[in-house]
């Protein structure tokens, strides 16, 4: 990618590489992957994280999974299934990583009964092809997206929804750069995202490296530059987005909806066709991850809380489709969003 001096994940001599997000930004260290078990392992652990880019990696994974699995085609099935079931088991909310196990088992079933080295090129080419496809589906987004974006503005983001959060050039933050790119003088709030601070370790480094002028702010100061008129929209990700249009985000992103409500700033969500999950009629519906307490109570190896204190770490929140100006997806814009908006997107270009 122009200009870009890093990559989220890929191919390299058959192990799967990814830039290790654990170590951002103090250390850019890339994690080089042998087998399916060690990239879920990363996917839980957060090595790597954000729909789009845990699809990704869920996909390389199991091509990875079927390297030394022999030449019987029965053996060569259950190890499938079986790499297919413990990825799945990863993280519950994105659906990008069910996404891409379904379409990793359609290509698995279409060349079942061929020999086994054409069923693992077959495998590794489609998580190549969804690598691919999810950068170019940034990019769409990011050029619809620019538009809402006007000379000089001031966008607030949340958690990371960027090249980091992707296989590249990010969703929310593809909007960012489209417009950057336009030559629009924009400015982004990034808020530090607690407890896992994707904004201050990622958003923050990611944009700094791009040469965007960023503020970090906390989660709490967001509601102060709205109200200060400093704030002219807010673009995040999304992990899930329900039929009905409401969107699954990291925890924080609810009460950002509420927020810029009340002070009539527009609030776009950015997301591929990929993390609409039409199965599902409501955001009520869906599964949000729990994550542990320490991760709430431990920051940077620090405990902050008494010892043996109660802590709660729900990962996601749901925004309402009501407090959604608009989905910006790869293959168009849903605003306002509704179950016929969407419908009409997937029946237009979807996958
Ligand atoms: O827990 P994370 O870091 O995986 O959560 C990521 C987010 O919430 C992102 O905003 C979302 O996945 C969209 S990424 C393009």
């Amino acid at each position: 990618m122009e200009g870009q001096t890093f990559f989220t994940i890929r191919w390299e001599e058959g192990q799967v590489v990814m830039l290790d997000q654990l170590l951002l930004p103090g250390k850019e260290e890339y994690l080089r992957l042998d087998s399916a078990e060690e990239v879920a392992e990363a996917i839980r652990r957060m090595n790597i994280r954000g729909a789009p880019a845990i699809g990704v990696a869920a996909a390389m994974g199991i091509a990875l999974g079927l390297q030394g699995a022999g030449e019987d085609p029965a053996a060569l099935r259950s190890r499938f299934e079986q790499v297919c079931r413990f990825m799945g088991e990863t993280r519950p909310t994105a659906v990008n990583l069910f996404w891409a196990i379904e379409r990793m088992t359609r290509i698995f079933e279409s060349v079942a009964d061929q020999p086994a080295d054409r069923i693992r090129s077959a495998l590794r080419d489609e998580s190549q092809r969804i690598l691919d496809e999810d950068v170019a589906s940034c990019r769409r987004m990011g050029a619809l997206g620019a538009r809402y974006v006007r000379d000089g503005a001031n966008i607030l983001t949340h958690c990371n929804a960027g090249a980091l959060a992707t296989g590249g050039y990010g969703t929310a933050l593809g909007v960012v750069r489209a417009a950057h790119q336009e030559g629009k003088r924009i400015h982004v709030f990034a808020d530090e995202t607690r407890p896992y601070l994707q904004g201050a370790r990622l958003t923050a480094w990611e944009l700094q490296k791009d040469g965007i002028p960023v503020t970090l702010i906390t989660d709490n100061m967001a509601g102060h530059f709205m109200q200060k008129g400093r704030v002219d929209l807010v673009v995040v990700g999304a992990d899930r987005i329900a039929a009905n249009g409401d969107a699954a985000n990291k925890i924080g992103t609810y009460p950002l909806s509420v927020l810029a409500r009340e002070h009539g700033i527009p609030f776009y969500v950015a997301a591929p066709l990929s993390t609409v999950d039409m199965n599902l009629a409501s955001g009520q519906d869906i599964p949000i991850e729990e994550r542990g307490a320490e991760e709430v109570v431990i920051v940077g190896g620090t405990r902050i809380a008494p010892e043996g204190v109660d802590a709660a770490h729900p990962a996601f929140d749901v925004t309402p489709a009501a407090n959604i100006t608009a989905i910006i997806t790869d293959a168009g814009i849903a605003g306002p969003p509704s179950a016929q908006a969407l419908q009409k997107l997937f029946m237009e270009g979807g996958n």
